[in-house]
């Protein structure tokens, strides 16, 4: 179980203030997957980073199992973080080192006798399905099973608490697919309590028990998943279920109805119509299964206004479905839904900012229709997931250029707890010196890489940026 209480992280650099966690409460109960969704730079590694105390929170408690870890030192403390297993984007390997040499290296940090590191391997290897790759070197596995080799590694110590961050970010839908596959069966047959960052609304859907959005150090929202779904306004069941802009015309009622679970088993389109008499009509819906349970939404139009139409919304309502009745101009970019992580520079515009589609639109497009004015800003949206991925792409070739300068090892060390293997960018062969760095690494300026990678307790394998 993690329970964070009151969380908050300042950076102080250069004469400036960033407040990255600002009062964060959170509890993920033993056994459930938490999801923290949030645009880039909202303080959502930061928070994770608190958590296994890469970072030391200003303020606030982080209990793991119910014990303090800011109260340990020490041994102590190192033997806790053994407990707490970390997966990055970026899967941080030692190319030098073959797939099993890689899980075995944070059972040779921790002092594991070689024959019993041996089984251990094998036995790491099989639960992540990599037995047939042991002997392969990173640079010949897919990005699939470099992340299977990492979520191994995560596991050397028998955590009981596994951190991801962006863990599927660098993947392809089918891959992210398989990983989140793999994650919920280990959550599922270890009991492991997964707290795990993203930008994905899939990720979310897929496997999270619960989630929060995260805005400016802060949570804007936070829950079961299914809760949060049928809650009205919810900016995570607008990102889940996102639904076409709509503009009711006059002398028609617009309609969001949300329902969970036994709600959708009822025919209450039908029901509706027949009972009242209407024509309804469906403007858009979606139904998924999220854990476990049937979810959707779906935006339906019933003719005459709002107010003739109470008892029909009633009736709606005592059906168990969540009802928002949409007034003119009604859908807002999702939050959460748009590029990848951060690299410096790349902040969205926001949606109401000028765009340079919009800036070349010729001057018949002011003064224009409400439509017209949603369409401007759903191409900004565009434009700023086209401006996210780019920025994506900025990041992971900063990482390479990051990873061959050798940088990542040498800002990150700071002498402290484990110990870590230190190498140049990938290779085969590239031999890293060893190194004694705290877990940690990064590289600020220009190119800002997290190229943390705790293996277990406060071990770090820092800075391979592999060939992906
Ligand atoms: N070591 C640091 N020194 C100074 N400021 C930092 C440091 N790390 C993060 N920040 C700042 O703290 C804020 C939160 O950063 P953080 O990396 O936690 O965001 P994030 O939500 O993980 O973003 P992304 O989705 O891009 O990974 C940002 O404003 C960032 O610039
Ligand atoms: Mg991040």
């Amino acid at each position: 179980m993690i329970q964070i209480e009151k969380l908050r992280k300042v950076y102080r650099a250069r004469g400036r203030e960033v407040t990255a966690v600002d009062g964060v409460d959170l509890t993920v109960p033993e056994g459930e997957i938490f999801g923290v969704l949030g645009r880039s730079g909202a303080g959502k590694s930061t928070l994770l980073r608190c958590v296994n105390l890469l970072e030391r929170p200003d303020e606030g408690r982080v209990l793991i199992d119910g014990r303090d870890l800011l109260a340990l030192r020490g041994a102590e403390l190192r033997r806790a973080r053994q407990g707490i297993g970390m997966i990055h984007q970026h899967f941080g390997l030692l190319g030098s080192r073959t797939v099993a040499g890689n899980v075995a290296f944070p059972l040779e940090v921790m002092g594991v006798p070689r024959a019993e590191r041996k089984r251990r391997v094998a036995e790491l290897l099989d639960l992540v399905g990599l037995t047939e790759h042991a002997r392969a070197h990173p640079a010949r596995i897919s990005g699939g099973q470099k992340q299977r080799v990492g979520i191994a590694r995560a596991l050397a110590g028998r955590p009981k608490v596994l951190l991801s961050d962006e863990a599927t970010s660098a993947l392809d839908p089918e891959t992210t697919a398989s990983i989140l596959e793999l994650l919920r069966d280990l959550n599922r047959r270890l009991g492991l309590t997964v707290l795990l960052i993203t930008h994905e609304m899939d990720v979310v859907k897929r496997i999270c028990d619960s989630a929060a959005i995260m805005r400016d150090g802060r949570f804007t929202e936070s829950g079961p998943v299914t809760e949060l779904l049928a809650r009205p306004g919810s900016e995570l069941a607008r990102g889940l279920f996102p639904l076409p802009p709509v503009t009711p015309r006059a002398g028609a009622t617009v309609v969001e109805v949300t329902f969970v679970g036994g709600a959708t088993d009822q025919p209450f389109v039908s029901a509706l119509a027949r009972k009242y008499s209407l024509d309804v009509n469906i403007l858009g819906g979606a139904v998924e299964t999220i854990g476990g349970e049937r979810v959707g939404r779906m935006q339906l139009e019933l003719p005459g206004d709002p107010h003739v139409n109470a008892a029909q919304l009633a009736f709606l309502r005592d059906a168990g479905l969540t009802v928002e009745v949409k007034t003119p101009i009604t859908e807002t970019e999702p939050v959460t839904v748009h590029g990848g992580p951060r690299a410096p520079g790349d902040e969205a515009p926001p949606a109401d900012e000028k765009t340079p589609t919009e800036a070349t639109e010729p001057p018949a497009a002011t003064g224009a229709t409400e439509e017209t004015k949603a369409a401007g800003a759903a191409g900004a949206a565009g434009a700023a997931s086209a401006a996210g991925a780019a920025g994506a792409a900025g990041a992971a070739g900063a990482a390479g250029a990051a990873g061959a300068a050798g940088a990542t090892g040498a800002t990150g060390a700071t002498g402290a707890s484990g110990a870590a293997k230190t190498s140049a960018a990938d290779g085969e062969g590239a031999a890293g010196g060893e190194a004694s760095v705290d877990g940690d690494a990064r590289v600020d300026g220009d190119a800002r890489v997290d190229g943390d990678a705790p293996g277990a307790g406060g071990a770090a394998v820092t800075s391979e940026e592999e060939t992906r």
